[in-house]
């Protein structure tokens, strides 16, 4: 979510399969809809067929026929999934996140590099926790970035009293480009 196509895509993404489902579900009420469109997911899973399907021309074409998932699933479990499908794909989770995904695009990209390294878990802004605040890092190496960069990649330990003897754990997969950029975001805080 949201959909998107890939180049060796083999079925349709879930989030446009659930959606265009629902849409073709022909009832008086949302709810009949809705059970309805669980009972279609559970039987077609089972019993794929061209007279069934709400498929377009152009997407059996490319992805074919799904194969039966027979033996694989049970209809309960079947029942499970069709639920999920049809209240977590919804318009208003979509837009949650486009906006989740705006924000993050948004950041910085040290921000995003330490998210994702979850250095923020650890490392607060003033706050010391076992691991010394963002700005008291940078307060005490701004003329020495080069001994950031070496625990960076290397760990440390000891170097902190407070973090009474608290591993920094390696970093040895960043790029020098990443740890530079992860300075400049360490500066700003
Ligand atoms: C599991 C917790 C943890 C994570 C994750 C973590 N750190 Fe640390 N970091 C520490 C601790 C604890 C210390 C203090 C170690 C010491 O006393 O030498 C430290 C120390 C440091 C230091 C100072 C090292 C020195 O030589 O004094 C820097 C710079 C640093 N971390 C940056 C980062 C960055 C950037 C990330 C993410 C890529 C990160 N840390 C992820 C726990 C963590």
């Amino acid at each position: 979510m949201p959909a998107s196509s890939y180049p060796e895509e083999v079925a349709p993404p879930l989030m446009a399969v659930t959606f265009h489902v629902y849409d073709f579900i022909q009832a008086s009420s949302k709810s009949e809809q809705k059970l309805k469109a669980i009972a279609f997911v559970q039987d077609y899973v089972m019993n794929p067929s061209l007279d069934k399907t709400f498929c377009d021309e152009a997407s059996l074409e490319s992805y074919g026929l799904m194969p039966s998932q027979k033996g694989k699933v049970t209809k309960g479990e079947l029942e499970a999934i069709a639920k999920y499908m049809f209240s977590f794909y919804n318009q208003e989770n979509l837009l949650k996140l486009i906006k989740d995904q705006q924000e993050y695009d948004d950041l910085s990209e040290g921000e995003k590099l330490a998210r994702k390294h979850k250095c923020v878990s650890c490392h607060k802004q003033t706050l010391y926790t076992m691991s010394p605040p963002l700005h008291e890092m940078w307060a005490r190496y701004k003329d020495r970035p080069e001994l950031m960069r070496e625990s960076i990649t290397n760990g440390s330990q000891g170097k902190w009293k407070q973090s009474r003897g608290a591993m920094m754990p390696s970093f040895k997969d960043l790029s020098a480009e990443e740890i530079d950029t992860l300075l400049v975001w360490i500066e700003k805080q």
